[in-house]
């Protein structure tokens, strides 16, 4: 019989990613989502799969939580409010959703005694300027009026948490800090930057930088991000420790537009967009951010092998089709 894990936010991009690795792994996948950002379509080519199950539904609910985690052996917890531009939208829902969410999934993994993978952020690093990060760096957040950091203290919390249960509880809790990771599937729609570039180039309009677009980022392939959580998912090293993935290419946003402009022969101008226009007035984003990986690379041999040409031409085919 198969081990079957519980992929929460599954018909999300990352998850639906992750599925596909852990059916690839032999796994049997159990797939939660209330398709609040997630979408069908994302998992349609996995539905006929009898090692894939998916379940419309959020985790916010306990019974289903209860029974779901009971049935799996572990369980990757990704669902979350996420997209700077919903955050900022729906600030209840985020911090309802990330926190109230993974205390719910903490509650039930710890009944059960499951392994569980949470899923948190490069955003917990927060307004810290000294890259690259490592795990033990301090995170810089602003003030709790500006309420885009609520996402970053929300998935801070989650780390407190997880660390607290596994330390006080023994529970086997592996955090995993994403940083900035993009391919096909992922939508613009939320804020994410380079899906909108590759619309923006594609359909002839202009591309919006926000800020004066001199903002750092590495952009990791979410093939490469999803097999450094299936393999630190089965180390038992990895547990009760925390793990950047990411990659360390750096580009800046004006040099990133310029890619994609080039990459997809789009001759779209690129416009500059005040932040407070963007988002809201006085956000504050992020000036760089890049991780150190030398964490994980030591854990399980961790190297990003798609570079960033390499993901940009993926996510270009991805809305030509
Ligand atoms: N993509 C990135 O660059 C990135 C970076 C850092 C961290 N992360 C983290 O990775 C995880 C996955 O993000 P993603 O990029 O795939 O975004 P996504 O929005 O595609 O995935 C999140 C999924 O969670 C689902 N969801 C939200 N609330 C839910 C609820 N109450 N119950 C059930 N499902 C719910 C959404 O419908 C969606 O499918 C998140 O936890 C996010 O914080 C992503």
């Amino acid at each position: 019989m198969k081990e079957k894990i519980l992929i929460t936010g599954g018909a999300g991009f990352v998850g639906s990613f992750l599925a596909e690795e852990l059916l690839g792994r032999g796994y049997s996948i159990l797939a939660i989502d209330n398709l609040s950002t997630g979408k069908l379509d994302n998992i349609a080519h996995l539905r006929d799969n009898p090692d894939f199950e998916f379940i419309t539904g959020t985790i916010l609910n306990e019974e289903l939580m209860d029974d779901s985690i009971a049935r799996c052996q572990k369980v990757f917890h990704l669902a979350a409010a996420v997209g700077v531009r919903l955050i900022i939208e729906r600030p209840v829902e985020t911090i309802e959703t990330n926190i109230l969410g993974t205390e719910i999934i903490y509650k039930y993994v710890n009944k059960h005694k499951k392994k569980v993978i949470i899923t948190s952020t490069s955003e917990v690093y927060g307004k810290n300027n000294t890259i690259p990060f490592k795990e033990t760096d301090d995170s810089v957040y602003g003030p709790t009026i500006k309420s885009r950091w609520s996402y970053a203290c929300s998935k801070a919390i989650d780390e407190f948490l997880g660390l607290a249960y596994f330390h006080e509880k023994k529970l086997p809790v592996i955090i995993v800090r994403l940083f900035n990771t993009v391919g096909p599937r992922q939508t613009g729609q939320y804020g994410m930057v380079v899906p909108t570039f590759v619309q923006q180039a594609l359909l002839g309009h202009h591309l919006t930088v926000f800020g004066d677009g001199e903002q750092t980022r590495c952009f990791a392939n979410v093939r490469d991000v999803v097999w450094a959580m299936a393999e630190l998912a089965e180390s038992e090293e990895a547990v009760g420790q925390v793990f950047n993935i990411g990659s360390t290419e750096l580009i800046s946003i004006n040099d990133l537009a310029k890619r994609v402009k080039t990459l997809s022969g789009s001759d779209s101008a690129i416009e500059h967009v005040p932040y407070d226009d963007a988002y809201e007035s006085g956000f504050e984003d992020m000036f760089r951010r890049m991780p150190d990986i030398s964490k994980v690379e030591k854990a399980i041999g961790f190297k990003p092998r798609r570079n960033l040409d390499k993901t940009i031409n993926e996510i270009i085919e991805y809305f030509k089709e």
